[in-house]
């Protein structure tokens, strides 16, 4: 299976969580050993809203304030890549185009995001696209999709499988704004709808979600 994961900065990195990443490389290289093809494009979490918000205070434009939490991504999926070893790609692609290629040579590609303007949702979808993926998983800070907030809503009910054409009804904003947080970022739904592509949004603190959504358990919320 050809599998693009799309891992929370929330997750992995707010704070960052050692154990976890070690267990997600584990989980990671087992499904490799499987044969599938992954992509891992992880978040800036916290720290990357941190850098915004500093740019921000330095009066910087947006641009600026997302090529700061681009390099903060980065460096977690550099800290990935570390961790991963020989599986892993050498460097950190800055491109679809250098994804493709490090995934051709039968790596497991790490990366984070990839220009201002969009956030790793985007870079996901756009890596499920061309990799023709046959599933984008979202490991989350929340077991799936809700009807509402579950953060601030406690009646929130979560959905088992939703279309594409419902989803906009759950989602908060419908532009791009540096920083935004929420389950799946219009832009990359967008895509994902477009081509087809299948979306497992799931619990990501818990590793073994991953490989129960490659067996084809349903762990979170599917999105087709
Ligand atoms: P993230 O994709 O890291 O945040 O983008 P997220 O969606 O909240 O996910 P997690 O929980 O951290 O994983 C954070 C911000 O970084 C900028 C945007 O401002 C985005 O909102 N960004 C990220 C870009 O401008 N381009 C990218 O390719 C990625």
């Amino acid at each position: 299976m050809k599998l693009v994961v799309r891992l929370g900065g929330s997750v992995v990195a707010t704070p960052v969580n050692t154990r976890l990443i070690s267990e997600y490389a584990e989980v990671l290289k087992k499904l490799k050993a499987k044969g599938h093809k992954l992509v891992v494009v992880v978040g800036g979490g916290a720290l990357a809203r941190e850098f915004i918000k500093i740019a921000k205070e330095l009066g910087l434009p947006e641009q600026d304030q997302d090529d700061l939490a681009i390099s903060v991504s980065r460096l977690y999926a550099q800290l990935f890549a570390k961790k991963l070893g020989e599986v892993g790609c050498g460097k950190i692609p800055s491109s679809v185009n250098e994804t493709v290629k490090c995934l051709g040579k039968g790596k497991l590609v790490v990366l984070g995001g990839l220009k201002p303007g969009m956030t790793t949702d985007t870079v996901a979808a756009l890596v499920a696209e061309r990799i023709k993926a046959d599933m984008l998983v979202k490991a989350t800070d929340q077991d799936g999709v809700y009807t509402k907030d579950p953060r601030v809503c406690p009646d929130a009910v979560k959905l088992d499988k939703i279309s594409f054409d419902d989803l906009p009804k759950f989602l908060a904003e419908d532009k791009h704004k540096a920083g935004i947080h929420q389950i799946l970022d219009p832009e990359a739904v967008k895509i994902l709808k477009t081509k087809q592509i299948k979306v497992h949004v799931l619990n990501g603190f818990k590793p073994e979600n991953l490989l129960f959504a490659v067996e084809g358990k349903l762990v979170g919320t599917i999105i087709a």
